[in-house]
């Protein structure tokens, strides 16, 4: 799907990835580790806001990152009050425009999203986000209902050997999904080399 074809998505609120909230698999990652270094975030493919919102709240700066200008605006809205939380407009595969080196990237149906063909270019772009020891968490959609996308699914070797390069793996393991998702995607937690 080209950059055009997103903002027509939100001008025309037709988002049926948006579910609301934060994604399940980020709410419990975020309980299970209150003792998280709080350095600022990146929510790349931010879309509403809502994980970028989760991140926020438990204390994290935050900035949520999408191309689509109705996206952010949205999210920004829907943010109003939340502090220590941003968005701005911007493509991720490029360079970054927000001149802060993040300590963590948190991506939800992102990398999914994005024409295989650019795969190479968002594992290069990624550690060019982080400041050194960053972290990136990731749920992946491994499996999606109509595999044409996007979202374009992926595997967990092909997600271990593309982000091996540069991350070292902290672990891995299957979400709480979405009820249409449910055995669908995959967590991956890595650390910059
Ligand atoms: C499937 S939606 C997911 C949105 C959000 N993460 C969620 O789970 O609700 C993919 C999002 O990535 C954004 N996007 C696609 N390619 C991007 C890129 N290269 N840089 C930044 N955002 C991008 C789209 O505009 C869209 O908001």
């Amino acid at each position: 799907m080209s950059e055009r074809d997103w903002e027509s998505h939100y001008r025309d609120r037709d988002m049926p990835w948006n579910h609301g909230g934060p994604a399940p698999g980020l709410v419990d990652f975020l309980a299970a580790n209150p003792g998280l270094d709080r350095r600022p975030v990146l929510v790349p493919g931010c879309g509403l806001g809502n994980d970028a919102m989760a991140w926020a709240r438990a204390g994290f700066p935050t900035t949520g990152l999408d191309l689509a200008p109705t996206a952010v605006m949205l999210a920004r809205a829907a943010a109003g009050g939340v502090t220590g939380l941003s968005f701005e407009v911007g493509n991720f595969l490029e360079c970054p425009p927000v001149q802060q080196p993040f300590g963590w990237v948190f991506e939800h149906t992102l990398y999914c999203a994005i024409d295989p063909g650019r795969r190479a270019a968002y594992a290069d772009a990624l550690p060019q986000w982080l400041a050194p020891g960053g972290q990136f968490v990731a749920i992946h959609y491994l499996n999606p209902a109509a595999p044409e996308g996007p979202p374009f699914p992926c595997s967990r070797e092909e997600i271990l050997s593309r982000f091996g390069r540069h991350f070292e793996l902290v672990a891995d393991w299957q979400p709480r999904s979405w009820e249409s998702r449910v055995g669908r995607e995959w967590m991956f937690w890595w650390r910059l080399r």
